[in-house]
């Protein structure tokens, strides 16, 4: 049976290193972080998601899943490491850059590489290729066969979606792309498409741009129907019932780590090319300062309103807080000139926020002037409203998400249906 080396146990290399495990292959994890290794090797996991402890500890225990330090001779190198952005937003490559030079050493004729991290479009051609040239392989003759297959699974699904999705396969040469197909065949059984590595690279970007820009229509929607007093949500429900049409929802912004990130690996490559998508990534990035707009107007008769704000991970049900337009709000308050007295809760996040005050339900709605809803959470879908009147100074809600039930005794304001919003006395 083949032999794969996955360079990076995140959360995409880890679940694709247990799903070859389970179907037979001899796999080898490797991660710069020793700490993961160790706690691998011990048949435990390090990150959350359904399914990945029980698959890992079965590749363990069957001795087809080891974790190292250091890569091995192998048949397949799957490289999953992160691709962030530098402060300037353009793509951190150096991580993959680093990842194909580690793997030199143990390259022999005829193995398959396949990068599986997002990457700005030409990174194979123009990044990954040439260190392995560099190295003297001749990859126009195929002595290595280099490809792009990007990952579109959702934290939470990972381990069912690894399986079921359809995939593209991005070859350096067709060749390239044929073996990748061929290794994903063993343990995908959504569909398999072979193309160009640019062209992969540029579909996965695609995907997420394309949702981005759609949000940021929803979030452009919310600010026009403001102004003209129409409810969004309605508006957003009933252009939805076109078969063709599907808007998505309007919110406090864009977080998290791929689709506030992936249209900046576009907008790098094509500036004067990419107004819209430029303008799609600065218009949600608006939607924390509008959100905070709306506090504003609410609080203005108010000495020191104390502001309860619900969920500060960037999306629903998920205790993730990276790029979270919920802490950027939640921070833009508590720095506010105002002097708001800023209270949290969030059933999910578990880290310590420093600056930012986890508090239970009761706690965090107690003598609140506004409570701010900033993640659509099941347990806010599910709270019983009531409890607003009970613990609030004012029953005031500004909902971000459209998820909180209206209930009498309280006032509710959407983003999307501000209709009525005025100062509270
Ligand atoms: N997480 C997702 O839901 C998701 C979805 C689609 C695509 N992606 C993309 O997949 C890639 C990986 O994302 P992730 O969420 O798994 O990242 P992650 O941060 O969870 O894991 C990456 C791992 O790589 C390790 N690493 C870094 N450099 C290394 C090296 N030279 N050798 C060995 N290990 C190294 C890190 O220590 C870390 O454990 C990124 O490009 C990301 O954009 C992620």
């Amino acid at each position: 049976m083949k032999k794969i080396c996955v360079i990076g146990l995140g959360y995409i290399g880890l679940p694709t290193s247990a799903i070859f495990a389970r179907a037979g292959f001899e796999v080898v994890g490797v991660d710069v972080n020793e700490k993961v290794i160790h706690t691998l090797n011990e048949g435990n996991i390090h990150i959350e998601e359904p399914g990945l402890g029980e698959a890992v500890k079965e590749g363990v225990d069957a001795g087809n899943l080891r974790a190292s330090t250091k890569p091995e001779e192998a048949d397949v190198f799957i490289i999953a490491v992160p691709t962030p952005v530098y402060e300037d937003k353009t793509a951190n490559t150096e991580y993959v850059a680093q990842a194909t030079r580690d793997i030199l050493p143990y390259l022999l004729k005829g193995n398959t590489i396949i990068v599986e991290s997002t990457i700005p479009p030409r990174t194979i051609d123009d990044v990954v290729a040439p260190i392995l040239r560099d190295a003297n392989w001749d990859l126009e003759a195929n002595e290595l066969l280099v490809s792009h297959c990007p990952e579109r699974v959702i934290p939470g699904k990972i381990m069912d979606e690894l399986i079921h999705n359809t995939r593209v396969v991005g070859g350096l040469t067709p060749e390239a792309a044929k073996k990748a197909a061929d290794v994903y065949r063993a343990v995908v059984k959504g569909d398999i498409h072979e193309t160009v590595a640019v062209t992969a690279e540029m579909s996965k970007l695609m995907e997420n741009t394309f949702r981005d820009v759609n949000i940021a229509l929803a979030n452009e929607l919310a600010k026009v129907s403001d102004k003209l007093d129409v409810n969004a949500h309605e508006v957003i429900n009933f252009a939805n019932m076109h078969p063709r049409v599907n808007i998505l929802q309007p919110g406090p912004g864009v977080g998290g780590h791929c689709i506030a990130v992936d249209p900046y690996f576009i907008i790098e490559k094509a500036k004067e090319e990419t107004p819209l998508m430029q303008r799609a990534r600065e218009i949600n990035d608006s939607m924390p300062s509008f959100v905070v707009e709306q506090i504003e107007e609410l609080t203005q008769l108010k000495m020191s309103p104390k502001i309860a704000i619900f969920g500060l991970s960037y999306k629903a049900n998920v205790d993730d807080v990276r790029e979270s337009p919920a802490v950027t709000i939640a921070r833009k308050l508590q720095n506010h000139e105002k002097g708001f007295t800023i209270t949290c809760h969030d059933p999910f996040v578990k880290q310590d926020m420093t600056d930012l005050q986890l508090e239970s339900v009761e706690d965090a709605l107690k003598e609140a002037d506004v409570a701010l809803v900033l993640a659509d959470h099941r347990q806010f879908k599910e709270m019983d409203p009531s409890l607003f009147a009970k613990y609030m100074k004012t029953p005031v809600v500004l909902d971000t998400r459209n998820c909180i039930k209206d209930h009498e005794g309280m006032t509710l304001y959407q983003i999307g249906h501000l209709t009525g919003l005025k100062p509270i006395e």
